[in-house]
């Protein structure tokens, strides 16, 4: 990590060298209103939509990338010197920067030209905009007179429409000082919710005023990018700094907010300047724009909201607690992998330093597994996302793959993601015991009503009509695996991991019909669940692994007589998840990963990469070799791995693997994303790249890192009956503590581990009463003590379904 690293307590990431391989970014964000920002200034602002609530612009794979941004200019009134509270866009002096990324805030410090700044970025709890707090000290030993200029530019709206039409969209632009206030506010009067090219203009307009304002007396501003940047000239010389700001307002082109405020520092005297930009929807402009510009404009109520923020992750973070004897460990499990789990959730995986957020729209199989991350702390949210999928499905429990969320979508055919709801579902219930969620009635996409239970069912009928000649689910365009997208050509084949999965997800199903007492009246779940396991043991052991996929006829995919892709990894992992009946099975398709796929830096997705494209296997094989799909160390299903081998009571390979894949093992100049998040994957060593990762906090992989590392590693889960504690740790460790609140109870857990074995349990005491088992019975307080014991079993058993 040679541009930074962890603070002693692990809550922020510390920037020391500004120069990163790529935007090391942070997002604030209350949930309604989003920002990004990288530790230089760059980053992205909408509102509610990343698609029709753009209120500025980012300029994605641009040159120079990651601009433009949220910045702060500086210019010394009597030496002409200009510099900018971030590194960038100004550039000068990178040694004098450092910028810490905290939970919800980005805080950039320098010091240039004698003068000590440190801003801070954030977005309040309870009100949707971003503040910019700068403070300014000058440690020099005169009298210094500077001008300093907040600036963004706008997008107004639509921001595909933004970006693809600007030509005819600049003339709907509007950005008006308004002198009473001291703050811009930007407009524009044609907005376009319609994305399919087509040549019918919708009759309205953004329904949104943006503002950007400033808490002292505004000395200029300007409203228009050609007046600010100028001619041959970018962020960085703005000839605007050497010019001064004209102080127009713009009714075309491109509309930027500039807003100049004027200080006089004394030797050693310190001034808060505050910059803050919002929207204010149309119809209550005229009531709220004051209220709005001027709420922030006191440091007091910044500090206060600030504040707010502070407590507010500590209460998201507070609900779980890690305390391994390793810290590095403990720093991702306490707090930046629950916290990367949670932006992506707040984000619904659509914007990044790599996404655009102008395409697709909630993923249904990723909005579903995004759930799992926050049903302990925020179980009210997890509840409408669950109901918000269940909006998205048809009475023959088929789904949208991808949805807007206002009834729009598409269907796609993969043959997995109608059965994601199961386990949205069911993670809900089991932490939260809110069994009512089960007879919520929500509309299906095509007439009628139903109840979050028929739909449980719905989608088990999905699954029974959609199996092929070997009684596998066919594949149709893709299953987890999007690239696995032409498996058989046009005929389509069958998925084995679907057949896996199909089987986990019954059992979860089985479950909890059987919580509910109602399981005799599914009895066929049960039948139908024992065919596919029977289907999957007879057709798709290749020896020393499961296949993947059948294709045409008899073809295997994913299997040693294949000269690409002869193993997956999904399919070794889920057969154990899905609790495939032979264990002697099980271990060796686990040690197959381990010695077919593992790599320095975790285990690919799948050996060797294809390095021919097959249309009959698909675009998976058109991929460059040892990236994405294509055999990559797809982080996301590298979950799962630790998973199974902690199914199978494998502690040190389980632990072995998960620390290899936190995000912090590799030197930064070959990582190249963020040392404090999950990528997407990292490239394998089938590519001269090997070690650098892509697609940063937009993965699937936080949640199910967090809940893996807690859930089987720990060992600490919710199941209906209570919280399980089974833990399953590499035998090094002589203990661990841990803490974790379930149904209103903290439990304070001590493991001790004095044989130094990998997994069992000697004996578990609550409150110092001995109990059997691994399950906790529901305790009544506010907080309960357990003191486990690992050992030779004496109370071992599952005692739930993984
Ligand atoms: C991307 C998709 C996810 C899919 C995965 C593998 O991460 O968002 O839905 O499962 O790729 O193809």
């Amino acid at each position: 990590m040679n541009y930074g690293h962890f603070s002693d307590d692990g809550r922020e990431f510390i920037i020391t060298d500004v120069r990163t391989p790529s935007p090391w970014i942070n997002y604030l964000t209350n949930g309604r209103y989003f920002a990004t920002i990288s530790a230089n200034g760059g980053g992205i602002s909408y509102d509610r939509s990343p698609l029709h609530g753009r209120i500025t612009r980012y300029r994605i794979n641009d040159v120079p990338p990651d601009r433009p941004g949220k910045y702060i200019y500086v210019k010394d009134l009597d030496s002409g010197e200009i510099w900018s509270l971030t590194w960038q866009p100004v550039g000068r002096e990178p040694a004098a920067y450092r910028v810490a990324h905290g939970f919800g805030y980005t805080r950039a410090e320098a010091v240039v030209a004698g003068i000590a700044s440190s801003v801070v970025f954030f977005v309040p709890i309870d009100d949707d905009r971003e503040i910019w707090k700068a403070v300014l000290t000058n440690t020099s030993t005169r009298v210094r007179r500077l001008s300093v200029i907040g600036y963004v530019e706008f997008a107004l709206g639509h921001a595909l429409v933004d970006l693809i039409n600007q030509c005819d969209d600049q003339h709907f632009n509007r950005v008006l000082y308004d002198k009473g206030l001291g703050a811009l506010f930007a407009t524009k009067t044609y907005w376009v919710t319609e994305t399919r090219g087509t040549q019918q203009q919708e009759n309205k307009e953004w329904d949104r005023w943006a503002y950007f304002t400033v808490s002292g007396p505004v000395a200029a501003y300007e409203t228009l990018r050609e007046r600010f940047i100028g001619p041959f000239r970018s962020e960085t010389n703005p000839v605007a700094l050497e010019r001064g700001l004209t102080s127009t307002d713009t009714d075309y082109g491109n509309a930027v907010g500039a807003i100049q405020v004027d200080v006089e520092l004394g030797p050693g005297e310190s001034r808060e300047v505050i910059f803050s930009l919002g929207v204010i929807p149309k119809p209550e402009f005229d009531r709220l724009k004051r209220a709005a510009v001027e709420k922030y404009r006191d440091p007091a109520a910044v500090d206060a909201a600030l504040g707010r923020v502070r407590k507010e992750w500590e209460r998201f973070l507070g609900h779980t607690r890690a305390g391994t004897p390793d810290p590095e460990v403990n720093v991702f499990m306490n707090f930046w992998t629950p916290y990367q789990a949670k932006v992506a959730f707040d984000v619904g995986r659509v914007v990044s330093f790599y996404y655009w957020g102008i395409g697709r729209g909630f993923g249904f199989r990723d909005t579903a597994q995004d759930t799992i991350a926050i049903t302990m702390a925020e179980p009210a949210k997890a509840r409408d996302r669950v109901l918000l999928l269940a909006r998205q499905m048809r009475r023959d429990g088929a789904v949208y793959h991808h949805f807007t969320g206002d009834g729009q979508g598409e269907f796609t055919g993969h043959c997995d993601d109608p059965l994601w709801f199961i386990l949205a579902v069911t993670e809900y219930l089991k932490e939260t015991g809110d069994f009512g969620l089960l007879d919520a009635i929500e509309p299906f996409l095509d007439g009628e009503e139903g109840s979050v239970l028929e739909r449980l069912l719905a989608v088990v009928r999905f699954a029974w009509a959609n199996l092929g000649a070997h009684g596998l689910p066919i594949f149709g365009r893709g299953d987890w695996n999007d690239t696995l997208d032409y498996i058989g050509g046009e005929d389509g084949g069958e998925s084995v991991w679907g057949a896996m999965f199909y089987i986990a997800m019954l059992d979860r199903l089985l479950e909890l019909l059987e919580f509910l007492n109602v399981a005799g009246r599914h009895a066929g779940i049960r039948e139908f669940r024992d065919r596919l396991v029977e289907a999957v043991e007879k057709f798709t052991w290749d020896g020393e692994w499961y296949i993947r996929a059948f294709g045409e006829g008899e073809r295997k995919i994913g299997s040693s007589g294949n000269r690409y892709g002869r193993i997956f990894i999904n399919t070794q992992s889920w057969a154990v998840i899905a609790g495939l009946p032979s264990r002697a099975r099980l271990i060796q398709a686990m040690d197959s990963v381990g010695r077919h796929l593992d790599t320095p830096y975790g285990p690919k997705i799948c050996a060797p990469a294809f390095r021919e494209i097959d249309p009959t296997i698909g675009l998976i094989t058109r991929c460059v070799r040892g990236k994405k799909e294509n055999g990559a160390v797809f982080c996301h299903p590298a979950a799962w791995v630790v998973q199974a081998e902690c199914l199978l009571g494998r502690g040190d390979r389980a632990f072995g693997y998960f620390k290899k894949l936190l995000p912090d093992r590799v030197d930064s100049d070959i990582f190249t994303a963020e040392p404090y998040v999950y990528s997407q994957y990292i490239t394998s060593d089938e590519h001269e790249t090997a070690g650098r990762a892509s697609h940063s906090w937009q993965t699937g992989t936080a949640a199910w890192m967090f809940r893996v590392s807690f859930d089987h590693i720990l060992g600490i889960r919710p199941s209906y009956a209570g919280l399980i504690v089974d833990p399953v740790v590499p035998r090094a460790w002589k203990g661990f503590k841990a803490e974790r609140v379930f149904r209103g109870t903290r439990y304070l857990i001590e493991v001790e581990n004095p044989d130094g074995v990998e997994s069992g349990l000697k004996s578990i005491r609550v409150d110092g009463r001995p109990i059997d088992g691994p399950v906790l019975p529901l305790a009544q307080g506010t907080a309960c003590r357990v003191q486990v014991t690992m050992g030779a079993s004496e109370c071992s058993g599952k005692g739930d379904h993984p």
